[in-house]
């Protein structure tokens, strides 16, 4: 059996992480906003789920004009989410039940209102204090535009002008301006922070946009023309390395540094890297020398198709094993669909458009929603390597897509002139029980509005549930942990079209049915499936249906 116990090294090559994001999770004050007590309550709804490790998104000091990650303190906890010993408390409470902690980096850029930035503000330019970010003088006769045609993630130019004329860089929110890491305070710094959250106790880091910090700031500085904004679809247009400001070459030094940080620890701290890079480049953030691990992006976004899916978990498997990583795979985030809905969106949907019908056009069975939702989990947990999991997924919410336009948060949706939807549809906080003010999410209201379906999803109303969406994930993460063992996966030999079938260790085999007629099961022990079969011995896979074979 796979050793996952706290002395393990190697916990994390095929662990099962969950995402809490912690101003949605549980509110412990009842003011509407999740925060670290409310966590602390809650983590023996992890350990019973089963999962090894929690990744907590960012609960640092932040005006939340991103949602957290616009970090003014990196060393420090949001008051309005509680103290240091809160969260020291936590951890310790993590521990005590078994589970790591994992945090979430936020190295590519700081708040505004960060010290440093506030600094470069008042030093004005030429200061050592602008050295810290990207300040430049803009183009024209006055420097009245920006100084290259860099775009924000979020809508518009990557430049802002400060009244003294200059202008800096943010590849997010204007509220979120960019580091200088050729800087070498910038890197110190970081290093200290590091350290400063493995000595409390820390397991991991996740790297929030880590293929964004190295940039080619040689002058004059190089314009992007029309290749497209968000780094991935311009990425897959360029020579690997060479974008401006996305996925260069140089971005993996830093990481090589981290790596001393991580293994100065025993056992070593692990990470892993949000990078939105074409496949075969993901691979090289998880290299053992650098991150250890890199999300598997490609994977979230592959249709539900079976030769797709196939396609793209060999390719990963294949790029893991040659990085000398372990694979990685994750169907829903704070920053995408959940994937409850998005499975069951036709595929040539454009996803705003979607959002801003509030769900309508197309409209979207929750029931088909939830049954792939299902089946895609019970496969993804079956693949050799990590999954993580994002909270709420285990209840099988959907995607909260008819939020009103006045509720919105996601500075995506004022940076684009409204015409952006963004992303709070998965931030919705959680219900905990079926009735209550929040559906026990706290005392009080919820920072975004929940839908009254809520109530139905609540952990209450699925606990002891038989054929619950959260008894599947309790049960399937239970089966895991025993039948795990190496990273070996053997695909079966004459799968008929829209199957994937392969084998694990010990003759343990999973098997999943895209297609939508009904296909013949492969013989073997059902131990689980991810929709409830009528008649579980007349040798039938529904179509949208996983099951787990024992030999
Ligand atoms: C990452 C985070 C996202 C955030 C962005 C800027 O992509 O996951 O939520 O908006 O970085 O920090």
């Amino acid at each position: 059996m796979t050793d996952l116990s706290s002395r393990n090294p190697d916990w994390w090559r095929q662990a099962v992480i969950y995402q809490v994001y912690p101003r949605s999770f549980a509110d412990a004050d009842g003011d509407g906003l999740g925060d670290i007590r409310g966590v602390t309550e809650r983590l023996t709804h992890l350990s019973t789920l089963g999962v090894d490790a929690l990744w907590l998104s960012p609960f640092y000091p932040s005006e939340l004009a991103d949602g957290g990650y616009d970090v003014a303190d990196h060393r420090d906890v949001d008051p309005r989410l509680g103290t240091l010993a809160d969260f020291d408390a936590m951890v310790a409470e993590a521990h005590r039940l078994g589970l790591k902690v994992i945090v979430d980096i936020v190295p590519n850029h700081t708040s505004h209102r960060h010290l440093w930035f506030e600094e470069a503000l008042r030093a004005g330019p030429g200061s050592p204090a602008r050295e810290r970010y990207v300040f430049r003088p803009g183009k024209g006769k006055h420097g009245e535009l920006p100084p290259s045609d860099w775009q924000s993630v979020f809508g518009g130019s990557a430049w802002q002008r400060v009244p003294d004329g200059e202008w800096y860089l943010h590849l997010f929110a204007a509220e979120q301006p960019d580091l200088n890491w050729d800087h070498d305070e910038v890197r110190a710094d970081f290093r200290t922070t590091l350290r400063f959250w493995a000595d409390r106790g820390v397991d991991g880091f996740r790297v929030d946009v880590a293929h964004g910090l190295a940039k080619d700031l040689t002058e004059p500085l190089r314009d992007i023309g029309d290749l497209a904004a968000t780094g991935e679809d311009a990425l897959e247009r360029v020579a690997p390395g060479t974008h401006p400001y996305w996925d260069r070459d140089e971005v993996h030094e830093i990481y090589r540094d981290w790596r001393k940080v991580f293994d100065a620890y025993s056992p070593s701290r692990t990470a892993v890297a949000e990078a939105w890079v074409p496949g075969p480049r993901t691979a090289l953030y998880a290299r053992p020398d650098e991150l250890g691990q890199a999300f598997n992006f490609p994977y979230l976004q592959a249709p539900w198709d079976a030769d797709e899916l196939r396609r793209r978990i060999i390719d990963a498997l294949a790029a893991a094993r040659s990085a000398g990583a372990s694979a990685t795979w994750v169907l829903s985030n704070h920053d995408v669909i959940r994937h409850a809905s998005r499975l069951v969106l036709p595929p040539d949907t454009d996803d705003n458009a979607w959002l801003l019908s509030g769900g309508r056009a197309p409209a979207v069975d929750e029931r088909a929603g939830l049954r792939r939702a299902r089946a895609a989990t019970l496969l993804m947990l079956a693949l050799p390597g990590s999954s993580y999991l994002y909270q709420g997924e285990e209840l099988g919410l959907p995607e909260v897509a008819d939020l009103p336009q006045a509720a919105l948060q996601d500075p995506i949706w004022e940076q684009t002139g409204r015409t952006r939807k963004g992303r709070d549809g998965c931030r919705v906080p959680l219900p905990w029980t079926t009735d209550g003010p929040s559906y026990g999410f706290g005392a009080g209201g919820a920072w975004l509005p929940q839908p009254e379906s809520f109530a139905s999803y609540a952990v209450e109303a699925q606990a002891g549930a038989a054929g619950s969406t959260l008894e599947l994930y309790r049960t399937a993460l239970r089966l895991r942990r025993k039948l795990l063992e190496g990273e070996r996966l053997t695909w079966a030999a004459d799968t008929p079209p829209g199957v994937l079938h392969f084998a694990r260790s010990q003759g343990w085999r999973c098997v999943t049915n895209l297609s939508d007629a009904p296909v013949p099961m492969p013989p073997g022990e059902l131990l689980l499936a991810s929709t409830p079969l009528e008649e579980p011995g007349a040798g039938v896979l529904p179509p949208d249906t996983t099951a787990w074979l024992g030999a």
